[in-house]
């Protein structure tokens, strides 16, 4: 199918280009409408709607990108762009008339667009075909883009749990949307990551399980991307990540944040969010892929197998859910609870080393500490001289050496590097939400 959507899209993109260089009544436009009509035909002989969305600069058809097609369309995708056009739908029923009509508005001037694209569409009479900007409910007009970064991480949550809720209500998904609002962050995550990073160190948040996702889901995509995977895989990732505790959702919340001692029967219950939530992203192979139904299945599994569920063989964890596993353990342990106290960088560092081979796959845990840094960027820390500093951003060379922002007193206030300024260094975390608040607004 992928193959018939690209083939249909380069036709039409044919067509718009014959459109603007013979004109519309030329019998060479003619032709090439044929050709394109001929192709959505054959698809929409199979399925009642194609959706064909670009996402950042690339174009997507349902759960796949067309990384390699985006690169020699840049400059059809701009064309449409510019013209606010991030979705195009087109349903059954489409007559080879209508799409004639529908190239002849796109070669029209760019300002015709201005408005809604949709009503140019609806005034000549097109029905079956809709245009417009990807659905991003929170997302208020044209300004996804440049929001502040906590607009972002707050529009995040809000979509997931949306994606999360329409996925338990057995509604169908958006994975078009869905890796929208991944691909934003991506995005972010190469020019803005400190601040991006920096909110999941200190924003607080309630228990939510959305944002552990989410928060799983951005750690999984940073560190994958940095250790060098492609960014389609990254997307598929983040996706997987954003479901992997998805089974939880069916847990009671009594027994998730139970405080005492869990009894067997409850510690069982608790187990078999992996198989639940396996069986659940299975339902969404088809837009999601299978990633999801294994991060699910096998993310406490643990690097020697000795995790659950229990596998009847030796299964060794599919190297994204060892990823998976370490942001998952990694954001758990960092997020302050209801029910635990929130642990320091440092708390966190040592407890994990210490699952170094049983739990986390050795090099890959080593690798994520020297990417997130001992002190995570955000983090509050007071220095060796008696000032306060906040983390602006790590030194992979040396984890616990980096760029930091003194912040108090005042007069001191400066950029260091400590992997460059040995006179200096970190002696304590200062929790954010306790006696590090204060001078969190220092840094602004
Ligand atoms: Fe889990
Ligand atoms: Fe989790």
């Amino acid at each position: 199918m992928l193959g018939k959507v690209e083939e249909a899209f380069k036709e039409l993109l044919t067509c718009l280009q014959t459109a603007k260089m013979y004109g519309i009544v030329h019998p060479m436009f003619g032709k090439s409408l044929d050709k394109a009509y001929a192709a959505f035909e054959d698809i929409l002989a199979q399925r009642q709607e194609m959706v064909i969305g670009i996402v950042g600069d690339e174009l997507a058809f349902e759960k796949e990108i067309f990384f390699d097609l985006g690169k020699l369309l840049r400059s059809a995708i701009l064309y449409l762009k510019e013209r606010n056009i991030e979705r195009l739908a087109f349903s059954r029923g489409l007559s080879k008339a209508e799409l004639g009509k529908f190239v002849g508005v796109l070669v029209g001037p760019k300002e015709d667009f201005k408005a809604d694209p949709q009503m140019l569409l609806a005034h000549i009479g097109v029905k079956n075909i809709s245009i417009g900007k990807l659905k991003v409910d929170e997302r208020k007009d044209g300004d996804f883009f440049t929001s502040s970064q906590i607009e972002l991480y707050n529009s995040s949550v809000d979509r997931v749990s949306q994606v999360l809720s329409s996925v338990l209500n057995f509604e169908k998904i958006d994975p078009l949307g869905l890796k929208f609002s991944l691909n934003s962050i991506i995005d972010n995550l190469g020019a803005q990551r400190q601040e991006l990073l920096k909110l999941i160190t200190v924003k607080r948040y309630d228990v939510e399980i959305y944002v552990h996702m989410l928060n799983v889901s951005i750690f999984a995509m940073y560190f994958s991307s940095r250790l060098g995977f492609e960014k389609n895989d990254i997307l598929d990732i983040g996706v997987a990540a954003l479901f992997h505790d998805i089974g939880k959702l069916y847990i009671s919340r009594k027994t998730l944040h139970k405080s005492g001692q869990l009894s067997e029967q409850e510690f069982n219950r608790i187990k078999s969010h992996t198989v639940l939530g396996a069986e659940f992203m299975f339902e969404y192979v088809d837009s999601l892929g299978i990633l999801p139904v294994v991060v699910s299945f096998e993310h406490h599994l643990k690097y020697d197998s000795s995790g659950y569920p229990r596998m009847p063989l030796l299964k060794k964890q599919h190297i994204v859910s060892s990823i998976v596993a370490i942001c998952d353990v990694y954001d758990a342990l960092s997020q302050r609870r209801g029910y635990k106290l929130d642990y320091s960088p440092d708390v966190v560092y040592n407890i994990m080393n210490k699952d170094k081979g049983s739990s986390f796959d050795p090099e890959l845990l080593d690798k994520f500490f020297r990417i997130i840094g001992f002190w995570p960027i955000g983090s509050v820390v007071a220095l060796n001289d008696g000032s306060i500093a906040l983390v602006r951003d790590e030194n992979e060379s040396d984890i616990r050496r980096p760029k930091i922002e003194i912040v108090s007193p005042v007069d001191r206030k400066r950029l260091v590097d400590l992997a460059q300024d040995y006179s200096l260094s970190i002696e304590r975390y200062l929790n954010p939400w306790k006696e590090g608040k204060e001078y969190l607004a220092l840094g602004q």
